[in-house]
C-alpha cells in the first residue's frame, strides 16, 4: 500500500503523453523493448493514424520496489469528460508542458480539473532535445500559474529518454500513497469496455476493500447482482491475478451480459453489504446533436448494435431511436462536439463496417412553451409552432483563447463578430496569454476552431467549457429541392441570419448536386416563406436519347446493375442527392 502510487499524465495534444507513457513501460520493464512499439497505449488504429489519443488507458509498473499505476488521457477538448474520470481514479497527476509551445489552453483545462480533484501535480517541461526549446520561459509560465518554485519543475525528453527516471523518482516522492477509506469493498467504476470473448470488461479503482475471483458483488446504481469471473490488472494488456487490493487500479470480468448495466461513475460493492455508492463524476450533457441513419436500410440493427457498443466505453455519448420520412430508422445521438461525433462515425464506419447518413449537427436549445413547458430541443423538426412559443434559449460556452500577442487583434475581432463576448485577458508570460470569452455553441461548432487556428498561424489554442444558457431568436429553416424538402437538410438558424444562411446552403447545393434532364428549383424557407432561391439549370442534351430504340432487356439489364452499384442515396423528390452533397452543405 505504501509503495503504491496512482497517479495520470495531463497536457494539451501532441504535448507528448504517449511518448513519455511508452518511455515508463520501457524503463520499468513493463513491456520487452523488442514488442515496444510508438504509442503504444494508443490502441485503436484511429489512434495511431491520428496520432491523438481518444481513449483513457491504464497501465501498471513496478520500479524499485513501487508500483505504479499509470493512466493515460486524451489531450482535445472534446474528451475532456476521459480525462476527469482518470483523475478521479488517482492522486497525482503530471502536467506535461512542451519546451516549444509552453502551455496550451487544454493545457490550463486538464489542470483546473486536477485542482478540484485535489490531486498532487508535478509540473515536467518535455522536448528539451528540440533547438527550439525554451525552458527559461515556459518554467517562468509554470511559476506563474501553479506557484510553485523553480526546482519542483522537472525536465524531459520523453524521445531520448532523459529525466524520465527523475520523474519516476518523483511520483514515488511527492505523490501520496491510497489512503483507505474503508475496510469493506467500494470500487469505482471508471471504464468499461466490451471484448468478444470476455463480454463486458470493467475497469475500477479501489476506495475500500479488496476484490478477488469468486466474490459477489453488487452494482449501486441498478441493484443488479454478479459474480466476478475474473480479476487483474493491465500490463498494458490485461493480467489476471486473481484479486485486487485496496487503493489499486484493476480490471474485473463479471457475468452481466447486458452492456448497460456497468455505468460508468457508478459503485460496486459486496453482496448485501451496507456500504454507501461514491460520489461519481459530474454527470456530463452533451451539447451537440446529430442523427445517424444507415444508408441501407436494413442495417438498422446491426446500427443499434454497434453504438450500445460504442456506448460502453464512451459515456458521454447518449442516443435514442429516431425515425425520419427521407432517412428511415436510425438514431440520434448527442455528442460533446464535433470531433466527438467525427471519430464516432467514423469508428462506426471502420470497427462496424457501416455505411451512414449523419444529418446537420445542431445545439441543444431550451424551449419555453406558452402554456408553461419547457422542452430540450435536439432536432429541427421537433421545433414547434412559433405561435406555441413564448422564448428560446441557447448554451453559450466559457472559452479562454491561448495565443502569442501579435494575433490578439486579429483573433479579437473574428470572435466578436462570431458573437462572442469579451470577459478578461490575462497574460501567461510577456509574450503570450489568455483571451477570455463568452459565446454561443453553434458559433463555435463547425468551423471556429480551423478559424482561430489560421488567423495565428497555428500558434492559438482553444478550450471550451459549458457556461449556461441565454435568449436568441431562433427560427427552423427548410431546404427544399424541386419543391421537396431536404430532411436531413432542415437547420435552426438566428431569425435576423435566415436569408445569409439560407443563401448561402442553396448557393452550395448549387455548385454540389449533379445536373439532371430539368431544373432543379433549390429553395430556402422559413414557415412557408421563400427565403432565398437557386436554380440547377437541365442539361442541354438528353444522353439517354440515342440509346433509343436499342434492345429493351439489354438496356434494362444495364440499368439493373447501374442501381445495384450505386449507392443508396437520400431522396428529395426527384432528385437523388449524395451524401457528399450533406457534408459539402455543412463544412460550407
Ligand atoms: P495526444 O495523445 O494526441 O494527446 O498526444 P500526446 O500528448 O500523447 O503526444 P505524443 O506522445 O503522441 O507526441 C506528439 C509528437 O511529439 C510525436 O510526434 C512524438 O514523437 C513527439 N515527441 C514527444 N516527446 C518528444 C520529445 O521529448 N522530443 C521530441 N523531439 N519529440 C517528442
Amino acid at each position: 500500500m505504501n509503495k503504491l502510487r496512482n497517479f495520470c499524465i495531463i497536457a494539451h495534444i501532441d504535448h507528448g503523453k504517449s511518448t513519455l507513457a511508452d518511455r515508463m513501460l520501457e524503463i520499468t520493464n513493463t513491456v520487452e523493448k523488442r514488442k515496444m512499439k510508438e504509442q503504444l497505449l494508443d490502441q485503436m488504429d484511429l489512434e495511431r493514424e491520428r496520432g491523438i489519443t481518444i481513449k483513457l488507458q491504464p497501465a501498471r509498473m513496478e520500479w524499485k520496489g513501487f508500483v505504479f499505476n499509470l493512466i493515460d488521457t486524451p489531450g482535445h477538448v472534446d474528451f475532456t469528460y476521459e480525462v476527469s474520470r482518470s483523475l478521479a481514479a488517482v492522486e497525482g497527476a503530471i502536467l506535461l508542458v512542451d519546451a516549444t509551445q509552453g502551455i496550451e489552453a487544454q493545457t490550463l483545462a486538464n489542470l483546473y480539473l486536477a485542482i478540484e480533484q485535489n490531486l498532487e501535480i508535478i509540473p515536467v517541461i518535455n522536448k528539451i532535445d528540440l533547438p527550439a526549446a525554451d525552458v527559461d520561459t515556459v518554467s517562468q509560465a509554470i511559476i506563474n500559474l501553479l506557484g510553485c518554485k523553480k526546482e519542483d519543475i522537472l525536465l524531459t525528453s520523453a524521445k531520448t529518454g532523459q529525466g524520465v527516471e527523475d520523474i519516476l523518482q518523483a511520483i514515488a516522492d511527492r505523490v501520496p500513497p491510497p489512503t483507505i477509506k474503508n475496510q469493506d469493498l467500494q470500487a469505482l467504476i471508471f471504464d468499461s469496455t466490451y471484448d468478444e470473448y470476455r463480454g463486458v470488461v470493467i475497469y475500477i479503482r479501489l476506495f475500500g476493500g479488496a476484490i478477488a475471483k469468486g466474490d459477489r458483488i453488487k452494482f449501486m446504481a441498478n441493484a443488479e447482482e454478479s459474480e466476478v469471473l475474473d480479476v487483474g490488472f493491465f500490463k498494458p494488456h490485461w493480467v489476471s491475478s486473481g484479486d485486487l487490493a485496496n487503493g489499486e487500479i484493476g480490471y474485473l470480468v463479471t457475468g452481466i451480459k447486458n452492456l448497460d448495466k456497468a455505468q460508468v461513475g457508478d459503485t460496486i460493492v459486496k453482496k448485501g453489504s451496507a456500504t454507501k455508492a461514491l460520489s461519481g463524476y459530474k454527470s456530463i450533457k452533451p451539447m451537440v446533436y446529430a442523427g445517424i441513419f444507415p444508408q441501407e436500410g436494413s442495417d438498422y440493427n446491426k446500427l443499434r448494435e454497434a453504438i450500445s457498443k460504442l456506448k460502453l466505453s464512451d459515456s458521454s455519448l447518449v442516443f435514442e431511436p429516431a425515425s425520419s420520412q427521407a432517412l428511415g430508422f436510425g438514431f440520434r445521438c448527442g455528442f460533446l462536439g464535433l470531433l466527438h461525433l467525427e471519430i464516432f462515425q467514423e469508428r462506426l464506419n471502420r470497427e462496424f463496417n457501416l455505411e451512414l447518413i449523419v444529418t446537420t449537427p445542431t445545439v441543444a436549445y431550451k424551449i419555453y412553451l406558452n402554456n408553461g413547458e419547457e422542452k430540450i430541443l435536439t432536432t429541427p423538426m421537433e421545433m414547434p409552432d412559433p405561435s406555441h412559443i413564448n422564448y428560446v434559449e441557447e448554451p453559450f460556452m466559457s472559452i479562454e483563447v491561448v495565443t502569442p500577442k501579435q494575433y490578439v487583434g486579429g483573433l479579437m475581432s473574428y470572435i466578436v463578430e462570431q458573437n462572442g463576448v469579451s470577459k478578461d485577458t490575462e497574460y501567461l508570460d510577456e509574450n503570450r496569454l489568455i483571451l477570455r470569452y463568452d459565446i454561443p455553441l453553434s458559433s463555435i461548432l463547425v468551423d471556429f476552431y480551423d478559424k482561430i487556428k489560421s488567423i495565428s498561424s497555428g500558434y492559438a489554442s482553444l478550450n471550451y467549457d459549458f457556461a449556461d444558457y441565454r435568449r436568441c431568436e431562433l427560427v427552423k429553416m427548410d431546404i427544399l429541392i424541386a419543391e421537396h424538402p431536404a430532411e436531413a437538410l432542415t437547420s435552426l438558424v438566428y431569425k435576423d441570419q435566415a436569408h445569409r444562411v439560407g443563401k448561402a446552403i442553396v448557393k452550395k447545393l448549387k455548385d454540389v448536386l449533379p445536373r439532371s434532364q430539368f431544373v432543379i428549383k433549390l429553395q430556402a424557407a422559413v414557415g412557408g416563406k421563400i427565403v432565398a432561391a437557386e436554380k440547377i439549370p437541365a442539361l442541354r442534351k438528353d444522353v439517354t436519347a440515342k440509346l433509343y430504340g436499342g434492345d429493351v432487356t439489354r438496356k434494362r439489364k444495364l440499368l439493373e446493375k447501374q442501381k445495384k452499384g450505386k449507392k443508396k442515396m437520400a431522396k428529395a423528390g426527384k432528385v437523388d442527392i449524395p451524401q457528399e452533397a450533406y457534408l459539402a452543405v455543412l463544412k460550407r
